[in-house]
């Protein structure tokens, strides 16, 4: 069992596969002076499935995939095989901007990947086209209806920021639920270059409810387990949304999760600027229990909360796309 110093059980692994990625996206990395790394410093299909294999004999139960855009990567599918079949790992899950999923919807599911997230902050092409620095409407579109067609689990997360997409939350509420799935809004988190900019583009999950509540008969549902949204129901329509206040009532304390990012690096929490070097263990020779023993530091690290709202606050030096959401 991998627990923390604060008693929380670690048993969720969101794996970076790649810091590449096909947008652009203005919450999540500045326009220019990104590094991406070289190849050989990602790591490979058979050391993300040995790391993964360890954390699945400390009881890792759920990995999600994330990037940069994890579809990027090739020859995904395989390592969502790979995943799929080690002991103990019950769910492979991704979350992704979509744009590639009319070619890999299929494959995917067929590898044994069970639920997507898909990324969705407007329905509207002009802004989708500014809010990701690409436009790429068609080819999401088509990766939503491939996505659908193959049966995945679904949900939709819009980054909710202030003067660019605020006005849409009640419509993409409808879209998701016309496609069977709840729509979960996140505030806009300040890291790395990108949160230098103006912190006042979060809005606040109070602040969003107040506005669909204008337009939806809403109730709250029972919180279930490690879920950070919060979810609330349209009694009418029956549609589903989730809040992800990550800034104005963060879900810390039930934490579950760590991340492996694309270079190999444990890292214990998105927002604290600290790292076990995993590659450096898998490409000198370590046996199992050496990498047990970087997945106990890594969580050893994890401190209480992010300090992302103290009086100095404290922000991860990465921006996302490095890091994987
Ligand atoms: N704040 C909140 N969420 C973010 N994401 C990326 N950058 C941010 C940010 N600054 C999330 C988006 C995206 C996923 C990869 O990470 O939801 O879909
Ligand atoms: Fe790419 Fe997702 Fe970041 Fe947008 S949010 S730039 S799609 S990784």
């Amino acid at each position: 069992m991998l627990v923390d110093r604060f008693d929380r059980l670690i048993s969720y692994l969101r794996i970076s596969v790649t810091d590449r990625c096909n947008f652009r996206c203005v919450y999540c990395m500045p326009a220019e002076g990104i590094a991406v790394s070289p190849r050989s410093e990602l790591l490979s299909f058979e050391e993300i499935t040995r790391v993964a294999s360890v954390g699945a004999e400390l009881g890792l139960r759920k990995i999600r995939l994330t990037g940069g855009e994890p579809t990027v990567r090739r020859d995904l599918p395989q390592l969502v095989e790979m995943l799929a079949s080690i002991r103990g790992i019950e769910e492979v899950a991704m979350t992704t901007n979509a744009a590639l999923l009319d070619e890999l919807a299929a494959p995917l599911k067929d590898a044994g990947m069970s639920r997507l997230n898909i990324s969705l902050d407007t329905l509207d092409r002009d802004k989708a086209a500014r809010i990701a620095r690409r436009d790429e409407w068609d080819r999401v579109q088509r990766g939503i209806e491939a996505a659908q067609r193959e049966g995945f689990g679904l949900k939709f997360n819009a980054v909710v920021m202030r003067g660019w997409n605020d006005d849409e939350l009640g419509n993409l509420v409808s879209f998701a639920h016309s496609c069977g799935a709840p729509m979960r809004f996140i505030e806009w988190m300040p890291m790395g270059l990108t949160g230098q900019t103006d912190r006042n583009q979060t809005v606040s999950w109070r602040e969003m409810l107040g506005h669909l509540q204008t337009r939806f008969d809403l109730e709250p549902e029972a919180p279930t387990g490690a879920d950070p949204a919060k979810m609330w129901r349209c009694q009418r329509t029956g549609a589903r949304i989730g809040f992800i206040s990550s800034m104005s009532d963060h879900f810390c304390a039930t934490c579950n999760r760590m991340r492996l990012t694309a270079q190999g690096e444990l890292r214990p929490c998105l927002h604290q600027n600290a790292e076990v070097d995993v590659r450096r263990l898998l490409r000198g020779g370590a046996s199992d229990d050496e990498l047990a023993g970087a997945f106990r530091e890594a969580a050893g690290l994890k401190w209480a909360g992010h300090r992302m709202n103290d009086i100095i606050p404290l922000y991860s030096s990465k921006d996302m796309v490095s890091i994987g959401g």
